[in-house]
């Protein structure tokens, strides 16, 4: 019988979720749901590559969870779990990595920027790739759709599949399709550069109103007086607008930037406004969550049941392909 198309992705629990996230990942995410078969996790034992403090995982899974479900992850269409629920993962990494040359990994580049940052070269962050994979094959992944710094790891994805099934034959397992978002929907933070949490720039989607508001007033303008025309060209208060505003409110932004006699101040203040509203409905709907305690666990555990029912089919073919059974 033919199945839906499989479309899987993980996100890294790694703190409090940003504007960029939010348009880069999570509204495409949300909006794929409707496309197949959608099995989304929180990527917590890749997370551990980089971060060792057992409370901040903790934290951070719970609330990526939240956010994501409160972002409309729908756990009636899509499977939602973390990856550490599915502990299968490691066995098909392990047999990956058994086909895997090192110089494969060694040239992978977020491998050598994690290492020229100053994190430790500990043996998961060099396989991190591997695992990345298992992720992939374990599910019979179709298309997988990750932002542009994870290409790389799609292509040793594709390589391994390859390997095993020349190894071992075609079909042990199935050889997925990268989505690759490109650089078009870059958000822009409150400094001008891409929004990111190394560049300590970014506008968090949930928290309280007036900390929010404040950061919105930190973005960096030029000086040109009140009076005068603002540029248009590079500002990042008309780029985060057009993101929460409707077209003729961008329009009317825009031409009162054109026409001169509007400050900086006064701008600022409607993008947060927009701002605001715009997250309004995901507000309401994390703080519903947030009302029911037991509701993202359930939804989890879950999400982890049926994944560990697609997990086993795909082991067993690998486990009698490669000869462990
Ligand atoms: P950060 O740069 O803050 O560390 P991550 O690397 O954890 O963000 O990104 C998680 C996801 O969010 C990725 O899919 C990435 O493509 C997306 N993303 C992050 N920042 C942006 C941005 N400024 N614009 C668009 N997408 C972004
Ligand atoms: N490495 C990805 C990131 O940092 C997260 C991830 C882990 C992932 N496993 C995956 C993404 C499998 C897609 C498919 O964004």
């Amino acid at each position: 019988m033919l199945r839906a198309m499989r479309i899987l992705t993980g996100l890294q629990p790694s703190g409090k979720l940003h504007v960029g996230n939010y348009f880069g990942a999570m509204e495409p995410a949300v909006r794929l749901q409707e496309q197949g078969e959608a099995f989304y996790f929180i990527a917590d034992y890749h997370a551990m590559t980089t971060m060792q403090d057992p409370a901040a995982l903790r934290e951070n899974v719970r609330e990526l969870a939240i956010d994501f479900l409160a972002c409309g992850l729908d756990p009636k269409r899509a499977v939602f779990f973390r990856q550490s629920a599915v502990p299968e993962v490691n066995e098909l990494a392990w047999i990956l990595s058994t086909v895997c040359p090192m110089s494969l990994l060694s040239k992978c580049h977020s491998y050598k920027d994690k290492i020229a940052q100053g994190i430790a070269p500990n043996h998961g962050l060099f396989a991190y790739p591997v695992l990345m994979a298992a992720d992939i094959l374990l599910y019979d992944s179709n298309q997988v759709p990750v932002g542009k710094d994870q290409k790389q790891h799609l292509e040793v994805t594709r390589d391994l599949a390859v390997k095993l099934n020349d190894v071992y034959g075609e079909g042990t397992v199935i050889l997925p399709e990268p989505i690759i978002r490109e650089d078009t929907a870059v958000v822009i933070g409150l400094d001008g550069r891409k929004m990111s949490k190394s560049y300590h720039n970014t506008l968090p989607i949930f928290g309280d109103e007036k900390p929010l508001r404040k950061t919105l007033m930190r973005i960096v303008t030029d000086s040109t007086p009140v009076e005068e025309p603002k540029p248009v060209e590079n500002s990042t208060i008309l780029a985060l607008f057009k993101l929460f505003a409707s077209d003729a409110d961008y329009q009317t932004l825009l031409a009162d930037h054109q026409r001169g006699g509007t400050g900086y101040g006064d701008f600022k203040k409607r993008l947060a406004d927009a701002y605001w509203d715009f997250f309004a409905p995901m507000r309401a709907r994390r703080a519903e969550i947030l009302a029911d305690p037991g509701y993202v666990d359930q939804v989890l555990a879950g999400g982890a049941a049926r994944a560990r029912e697609e997990a086993a089919k795909v082991l067993g073919r690998v486990r009698r392909a490669v000869g462990l059974i």
